[in-house]
């Protein structure tokens, strides 16, 4: 179950409870909303530092691999509990401050509503797919009008950054971790390049952060985070949304406002599903004993349907009272700052494409690999209903 909890909604789970995954590793699964908000909340007992721990322990072969391109992740962002933390988040926050990223709404809108007609069109003729044809790369080609990024082809970025993900986050064999090893370290030597005299967010975090590698590091997370995680999300919505007719009914007519489809689908199909922290010292949650060095599992996705804060929480239910309360951002000190810019992707293109969606019936649903924290859904197919 430890690697597929989007799929284990089952109301029995006990507020906190110790998992073993598959190398033998205890973590301490917490499934209350509360409890998840106290642990982020409490930065000094539980601590970022394991966020982006590999799952699978990374062998000597691919971390040579790795070496040999020069690959190092010190504490930066999401597992940086250190004083460094708030001027990195700073410079971060101020690239996508709100008021820039309203500032590609406008653009955004119609390169969606172009893509959109086409795909309408094509409809007549052939299935689409949803994923491949619309949501994959809009996150990354908004992200590069907002920071400067290293001149790659966006099925490269692409590559690179689901590959980190599944290095990190998945139970993974070992000639995969070779050549995933492979994949991460090439285009990480792209990034640490670039961080030496890039312009923009690399040459702001150059002139503050203590290191090369913190600014190598900082751009690879910004890489991973800033563009996989909505991408994920949009093809999340958009399938849900296909099952939900009346909510599409109700965005047609404006009787549903976007914003509250968007917030829903946050609390019901977050592409994050549990995130990480780590006991900095024994301590009591929820009545229970954690040890220091405890790996402690926040249930992100589970939280969002926690029966406490939301009156239906398995239905799409766009407003219901509750429904921006989900966790799937975080909270406290590490809560995610692309968080404006997620939402304004997401309300952009569900308002243009729920017409298109209104009218097919699905193909092929995405599939989503094991994984501890990301959802990775693929190819989603659709023809005319
Ligand atoms: C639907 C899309 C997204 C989701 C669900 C999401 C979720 C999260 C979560 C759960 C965290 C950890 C929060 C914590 O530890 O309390 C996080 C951190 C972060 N996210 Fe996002 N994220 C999304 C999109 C983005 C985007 C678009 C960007 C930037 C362009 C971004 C940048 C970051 C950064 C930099 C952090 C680390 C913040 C820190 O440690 O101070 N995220 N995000």
């Amino acid at each position: 179950m430890l690697f597929r909890t989007w799929e284990a909604h089952a109301r029995e789970w006990p507020d906190v409870a110790t998992v073993a995954d598959h190398v033998g590793v205890e973590h301490l699964v917490v499934t209350r909303h509360a409890l998840v908000r106290q642990v982020l909340a409490d930065q000094e007992t539980f601590r970022p530092d394991n966020a982006l721990d590999a799952v699978t322990p990374i062998p000597v072969g691919a971390l040579r691999i790795l070496t040999q391109h020069g690959f190092r992740l010190p504490p930066t962002l999401a597992n940086n509990g250190h004083p460094s933390h708030p001027a990195i988040r700073g410079i971060v926050a101020e690239a996508l401050h709100p008021r820039r990223v309203e500032e590609q709404r406008a653009w955004l809108t119609a390169v969606v509503r172009g893509r959109v007609g086409q795909l309408t069109a094509d409809l007549d003729g052939r299935p689409i797919d949803v994923y491949g044809e619309l949501t994959a790369d809009l996150p990354l080609l908004v992200l590069a009008r907002l920071v400067a990024l290293p001149d790659a082809e966006a099925a490269v970025v692409k590559e690179f950054t689901r590959a980190a993900l599944e290095l990190f986050w998945a139970p993974v064999a070992l000639d995969r971790q070779l050549a995933l090893a492979e994949i991460v370290g090439r285009f990480h030597a792209v990034l640490r390049e670039f961080a030496k005299s890039g312009p923009g967010l690399a040459a702001d975090l150059r002139a503050h952060a203590e290191s090369l590698d913190m600014v190598v590091g900082a751009l690879f997370f910004l890489l991973v985070a800033g563009q996989e995680t909505t991408s994920q999300f949009l093809t999340l919505l958009l399938h849900r949304l296909t099952g939900e007719p009346a909510v599409l009914d109700g965005l047609l007519t404006g009787a549903v406002a976007v914003d509250d489809v968007v917030e829903e689908g946050l609390r019901l199909v977050p592409p994050i599903v549990t995130w990480r922290r780590v006991a900095a010292r024994d301590t009591v949650l929820g009545g229970t004993p954690v040890a220091r060095g405890t790996s402690v599992l926040l249930w992100l996705a589970r939280a969002g349907r926690d029966g406490s804060v939301v009156p239906n929480p398995d239905e799409f239910r766009p407003g219901q009272r509750g429904s921006r309360r989900h966790l799937a951002f975080g909270a406290g000190a590490h809560r995610c700052v692309g968080a404006q810019l997620s939402r304004m992707e997401a309300s952009v293109v569900v308002a243009e494409t729920a017409p298109l969606l209104r009218g097919v019936e699905v193909v092929r649903p995405p599939w989503c690999p094991d994984n501890l924290s990301f959802r990775m859904p693929d190819a989603f197919v659709v023809q005319k209903g």
